[in-house]
């Protein structure tokens, strides 16, 4: 895949079949236990513009119990949700004009080890956004989504536990 945007192999991949909006959602929801149990990671979605990737991300806020609406932060880049022990951040870094601005917006505040970072367009961020713990792409196949999934740490691959063995959401 020419988008992923590491050199390092993977520990692990597979892919998952998502036949509709719906599958996408609830494909997040499966992934959002893991945001509770093993936070510290960096997630990036990757797949063109309408992919599913800000779809996905809702599935996993509405998973872990968030109530509100989950936007896409095309126009503010992150999106912030922090609740009762619950940290999640979610970008979209498709209008970076560099990766020097990630340093403006404060991003060594929000990769911590206690939150989440799920990134959009992560390769806009080259250099200076550390590198994944998962990857998670989506590519249009037919009516619906191929997801393929990529994970490079241990940390991601517990984060990736419960697709493992998935065919289908
Ligand atoms: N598995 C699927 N099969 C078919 N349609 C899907 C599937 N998953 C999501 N969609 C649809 O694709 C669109 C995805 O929009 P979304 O905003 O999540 O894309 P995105 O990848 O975040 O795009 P962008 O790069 O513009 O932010 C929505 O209209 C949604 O209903
Ligand atoms: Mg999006």
């Amino acid at each position: 895949m020419s988008t992923v945007s590491t050199s390092t192999q993977s520990l692990i991949e597979g892919q998952l079949w998502l036949p509709d909006a719906d599958a996408t959602e609830r494909c997040g929801v499966r992934l959002s236990p893991a945001v509770q149990r093993h936070p510290g990671a960096m997630i990036y979605l990757h797949g063109d513009l309408g992919m599913g990737k800000t779809a996905l991300t809702r599935g996993i806020l509405h998973g872990l119990g968030w109530q509100g609406t989950v936007k896409s932060p095309t126009y503010t880049l992150v999106e912030g949700y922090e609740w009762d022990s619950m940290r999640v951040f979610h970008f979209d870094l498709y209008r970076l004009a560099d990766p020097e601005e990630l340093e403006f917006i404060g991003i060594r505040d929000y990769d911590t080890a206690d939150a989440v970072c799920l990134v959009e367009w992560p390769d806009k961020g080259r250099g200076v956004l550390r590198s994944p713990d998962v990857i998670l792409h989506l590519v249009e196949q037919g009516a619906g989504r191929l997801l393929h999934w990529h994970a490079y740490t241990p940390l991601g691959q517990q984060w990736i536990e419960p697709l493992k063995g998935e065919q289908q959401v």
